[in-house]
């Protein structure tokens, strides 16, 4: 079985979900449950004895260490993570202690559980680490995508926390072997996105009349891939990645921010228009940018396509609009993960942009 980590989360969630969809393989999932994980989106596995729930942190080497003994596991996914770069701006302390503390504890105990599997246990063992482009620092405009040898250079205490766990999981490789594998992914959108990031804070501040909040002059570049084919990409590296290599995941679609925001606003303006008949593109307000914001991300993902034969299956045309739709018809999550906390992050971070519900 898979001790998946994060798995209350956004992608990690959807992982769970497409894994148990089609495998029979079960999970154990390893999650704290910080603001960012959410039982919710793991409502249809409710009852399902192929997925074990324990709620607890990858830094607590004894209960990780409880969970590997006590399950045939024979691959960790490590999804857990504070991932939002404008909290690593506000408060860096947790990343560093989840993202670098949490995943060197991780890697101890899944090391000291690896050596004491059988030759075969051993060989047939894999640690993935689910990482990000963000790794690889800003391009600019006209520079060639990020390919898996470009050198890491992390701009926000995110990103460098990121990087730092990425060359812990490398060294474990070198130093004593384990097998692991290292994705480094585009920026996802689709279900169960928490809305701190800007496709589902925008789909939602659209619809409850708030601004939509670009940073800067919106024209920051990122390169969107649908959650579930991240997801698709995860499964196929297990299953075929040689270990030790890392693997970027893109979808071929960079597309700046403003232009995001833009789209969201005309499938809106058709699936929802404004009782006013005036389109959501109004409400897009400008603010102060973000602190050392990366200009352009962009992903070169044939290395995966070459070797393991892995391209995603939507568009962004066709994924954004499945989310607009998802969004649309799950008002009870939306409002679940809206309530608390989230509302004072929105008022910390937006105050004085005028965005704050
Ligand atoms: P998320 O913030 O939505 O979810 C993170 C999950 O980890 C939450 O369920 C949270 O409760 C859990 N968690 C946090 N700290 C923990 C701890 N100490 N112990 C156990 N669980 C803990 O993040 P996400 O967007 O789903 O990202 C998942 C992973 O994918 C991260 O490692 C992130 O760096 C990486 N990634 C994300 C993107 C993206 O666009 N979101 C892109 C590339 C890579
Ligand atoms: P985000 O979703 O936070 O992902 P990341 O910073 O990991 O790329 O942000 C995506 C882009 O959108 C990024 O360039 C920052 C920008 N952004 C805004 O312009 N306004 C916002 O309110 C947010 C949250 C992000």
């Amino acid at each position: 079985m898979l001790l998946v980590t994060g798995g209350a989360g956004f992608i990690g969630s959807n992982f769970v979900l497409d894994w148990l969809a089609e495998h029979d393989e079960p999970i154990v999932n390893l999650d704290s449950l910080t603001y960012a994980g959410n039982l919710r989106n793991l409502d249809s596995l409710a009852g399902d004895p192929r997925h074990q729930f324990v709620r607890g942190d990858i830094g607590d080497s004894r209960l990780v260490a409880g969970l590997l003994a006590g399950h045939p596991i024979r691959a960790v996914v490590h999804f857990a993570a504070e991932s939002h770069v404008d909290r690593s701006i506000h408060g860096p302390e947790a990343f560093i202690q989840t993202n670098i503390v949490g995943t060197f504890r991780l890697l101890e105990a899944t090391r000291a559980h690896w050596a004491a599997l059988d030759a075969g246990g051993r060989e047939a063992f894999r640690f993935v680490q689910v990482s990000t482009d963000e790794v690889y620092g800003s391009l600019t405009p006209d520079a060639a995508a990020f390919t898996e040898t470009h050198r890491y250079e992390p701009n926000s205490p995110y990103s460098a926390s990121k990087a730092a766990a990425d060359h812990l999981v490398r060294s474990y490789h070198h130093t004593y072997g384990l097998p692991v594998l290292t994705t480094n992914c585009s920026n996802n959108y689709g279900p169960f996105h928490f809305p701190e990031k800007l496709i589902p804070l925008c789909i939602l501040n659209a619809l409850s009349g708030r601004p939509l909040p670009i940073y800067g002059d919106g024209r920051q570049v990122r390169d969107w891939l649908y959650v579930k084919d991240h997801c698709a990409a995860i499964r196929r590296v297990l299953a075929a990645g040689r270990p030790g290599e890392t693997y970027n995941i893109g979808g071929w679609n960079e597309q700046a921010n403003l232009d995001v925001v833009r789209t969201l606003c005309g499938i809106l303006d058709e699936e929802r228009p404004r009782a006013d008949g005036h389109s959501y593109s109004e409400q897009i307000e400008f603010v102060k940018d973000r602190p050392g914001h990366d200009r352009r991300y962009a992903i070169d993902a044939r290395k995966l396509e070459r070797e393991l034969g892995w391209r995603p299956a939507e568009t962004f045309a066709t994924g954004i609009r499945k989310t607009v739709r998802w969004y649309l018809d799950h008002q009870a999550w939306v409002a679940d993960v809206t309530s608390g906390g989230y509302r004072e992050w929105i008022e910390t971070q937006y105050a004085s942009s005028g965005s704050a519900p």
